[in-house]
């Protein structure tokens, strides 16, 4: 089931948290596998180590997903590796956590560039790899906060609801040949939110909230994600599809 032998598959920030379990993830299905990062290139290294080691080919390729032409040239280097992408993930993002007070002139847009424009840009420059794939499927990472309000955070919100439309209009503009669907994760343990799940009270809070019971872990999130790229989900397209222990449900 969700095999993905022999495909070639770009994860942008997948040096570290939910991007790093996706490409292991995409590795255990037999995925080849382009690991990208923006600055961390020992952690970047270390995960195509893990990659080669569990038997498929890793390459590691860096750029700033805010920076067009850094997308360019990293997407280049993907796309020209094995002449083709059969799967793009873009889960390079930021979280700031910032209310309408405290948002400055440029924390608003540094994220929308980053989360947003970042995923569309990621996603255009691979289009001309993506079509040299038989069947080729975009995934890209929203949240829970994309299509539910929360108290601060208002970029950040702003942002993943814009992935989301930003998924349902690729998807309609690239069908039939090319599927694009959403994940939209609930309370994941990383270093993005490692203040909350490192403080007993919030740790607690978040938790109780969740129906499930628990924080998420990045690698409750990548077998998602590998469904969504397989040729099982070849009829799925446009979807976001919650990956939050039910969050989503209060
Ligand atoms: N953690 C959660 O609870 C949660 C919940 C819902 C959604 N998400 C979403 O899931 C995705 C991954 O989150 P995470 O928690 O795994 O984050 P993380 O641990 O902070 O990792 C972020 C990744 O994005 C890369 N990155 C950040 N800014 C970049 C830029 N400007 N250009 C290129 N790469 C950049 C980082 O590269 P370097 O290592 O080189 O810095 C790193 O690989 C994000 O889109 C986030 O919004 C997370």
């Amino acid at each position: 089931m969700f095999d993905l032998s022999g495909r070639v598959v770009l994860v942008t920030g997948s040096s570290r948290g939910i991007g790093r379990a996706i490409a292991l993830e995409l590795g255990r299905a037999g995925s080849n596998v382009v690991v990208h990062h923006r600055a961390n290139a020992a952690r970047a290294d270390a995960v195509r180590a893990e990659l080669v080691k569990a038997g498929v080919e890793a390459r590691v390729v860096s750029g700033d997903v805010t920076d067009l032409e850094s997308i360019g040239r990293f997407v280049r280097t993907a796309g020209e590796w094995k002449g083709r992408l059969d799967g793009v993930v873009t889960t390079a993002g930021v979280y700031r956590g910032t209310g309408i007070e405290e948002t400055g002139p440029n924390d608003f847009s540094s994220v929308l560039r980053t989360d947003l424009e970042g995923t569309f840009r990621t996603v255009q420059s691979s289009l001309p790899y993506l079509r040299k794939s038989v069947r080729p499927a975009v995934v890209t990472v929203s949240s829970v906060l994309g299509a539910h309000a929360g108290v601060g955070a208002v970029a950040y919100q702003a942002a993943k609801a814009g992935v989301e439309q930003l998924t349902r209009a690729l998807a309609l503009e690239l069908a039939p040949r090319i599927r694009v669907n959403a994940v939209a994760p609930g309370f994941i343990r990383t270093d993005m939110n490692r203040g909350g799940h490192e403080d007993p009270k919030y740790r607690a809070m978040v938790a109780a909230a969740t129906p499930l019971g628990r924080w998420g872990e990045p690698e409750d999130v990548a077998p998602v994600v590998r469904y969504l790229l397989s040729l099982e989900a070849d009829w799925v397209t446009g979807l976001v599809l919650g990956v939050d222990g039910g969050i989503a449900l209060r």
